[in-house]
């Protein structure tokens, strides 16, 4: 049997879907060990739950970061080149003002440097982002992603990507009258919620349906999904590839994800 991959989680609230991949790797459903459990919130209620099932946890508590930057601007990591990060990244569009990017860039790098120095402690194999309500920048997937072609941060998304990037997917599909929600699950790019995708999952929406009702059937999707796509990484099934396509006369390229069949598959009927 391949050894079991080292998952390390990162949450900024309640913890369910941390809780569900806990779950899984205990009953044998993903391949894994959840080996720390990594929070930008000190109050959130993953890290009790992290703490409940003996798994090591803690804090980089970036509200600190972004408020001691507003008293006095931070000190950039050594290794920290702004125009490196500001060219690649794209979660701010050229609307967005110089001074507020780099602001963002610089204290998200601080953050970020931290948070890689507490990670590098556990050596994990892959990095689940489990309600972690902060964009990560090139500066931190850099240095994690150290291979491109075979990225090991996922997300999972309470929407049907590419619908409704952002932090509120529920609300917004319920929002804009939508007849099917859903989550999705994928791999982070430089993008917001933009990078490959692995695997979605659908609900249908009635006229009797509330934002409640939404998020509860949504959240219980999440469950079976998230689990389900980290056993393919564990299983080595996912890999990316670029695709060049064009689109309107524009030559665009994306990195998908293909997975591949389990390997005693032969072919054929089964
Ligand atoms: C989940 O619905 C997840 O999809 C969403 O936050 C919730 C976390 O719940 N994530 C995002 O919105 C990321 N942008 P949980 O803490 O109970 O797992």
């Amino acid at each position: 049997m391949a050894p079991k991959i080292r998952i390390g989680a990162l949450v900024s609230g309640g913890g369910t879907n941390l809780q569900a991949i806990i779950d899984a790797c205990q009953s044998n459903r993903i391949d894994g060990e959840v080996v720390f459990v990594g929070s930008d919130n000190p109050g959130a209620g993953g890290l009790a739950r992290a703490q409940r099932q003996g798994i090591a946890s803690f804090v980089i508590d970036y509200g600190a970061i972004i408020r001691s930057h507003a008293a006095a601007a931070s000190v950039a990591p050594d290794d920290f080149d702004p125009d490196e990060i500001r060219h690649k990244q794209h979660l701010f569009g050229p609307e967005t003002s110089r001074a507020k990017v780099d602001g963002f860039l610089l204290t998200r790098a601080v953050a970020e440097a931290q948070l890689l120095e507490k990670i590098a402690n556990y050596t994990p194999d892959l990095i689940v982002l489990a309600g972690f309500m902060r964009n990560l920048t090139p500066y931190f997937i850099d240095r994690f992603n150290t291979d491109p072609a075979h990225p090991r941060i996922m997300n999972i998304h309470p929407a049907l990507l590419p619908a409704f990037p952002g932090v509120d997917g529920y609300g917004d599909t319920f929002r804009y009258g939508c007849k099917i929600g859903g989550c999705t699950v994928h791999f982070i790019d430089y993008g917001e919620d933009s990078g490959p995708i692995i695997g979605q999952k659908c609900f249908p929406i009635s006229e009797e349906d509330t934002l409640d009702s939404i998020k509860a059937k949504g959240l219980a999707l999440e469950w079976q999904l998230y689990p389900a796509c980290i056993q393919l990484f564990a299983e080595h099934r996912l890999h990316t590839i670029m695709m060049t396509y064009t689109d309107h006369g524009r030559v665009t390229q994306r990195r998908v994800v293909k997975i591949a069949r389990p390997a005693a598959w032969q072919g054929g009927k089964h």
